[in-house]
């Protein structure tokens, strides 16, 4: 891909980013060794210090175990989706399923901000 696709690349991604408290969107795409693009965007959360820079918001993983979500993504998920369902599930079948309340009690978030 050449350097001005990655580019447009980088500007439809940053269409997405979430940048409620600075105002301040960025895109991002790389290009890895076997020619696949991973873009990303950032996106910012009530706690500051858990928004994600855009270079870093797309990861994958492919693990035997099921992974629930860590603490910091916890957060992220209360911000953007509220008390959603989180579904754990392993390559092979569901593992189980929890409200995020449940995972995340006395959750902080931008009502507590005004
Ligand atoms: N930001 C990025 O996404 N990448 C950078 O390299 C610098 C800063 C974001 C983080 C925050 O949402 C906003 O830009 C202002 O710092």
């Amino acid at each position: 891909m050449s350097a001005s696709e990655l580019v447009a690349a980088a500007r439809r991604a940053r269409r997405h980013a979430r940048a409620a408290y600075s105002g301040f969107k960025v895109g991002a795409a790389l290009e890895t060794a076997d020619g696949t693009i991973v873009t990303g965007c950032n996106i910012e959360n009530a706690t500051y210090g858990l928004t994600v820079c855009a270079e870093r918001v797309a990861i994958v993983a492919d693990t035997a175990d099921p992974t629930p979500p860590c603490g910091a993504c916890r957060q992220i998920l209360w911000e953007f989706g509220g008390d959603l369902e989180v579904i754990l599930a392993n390559l092979r079948r569901e593992t189980g399923r929890h409200q995020l309340k449940d995972l995340l009690p006395l959750p902080f978030d931008s009502r507590l901000l005004s």
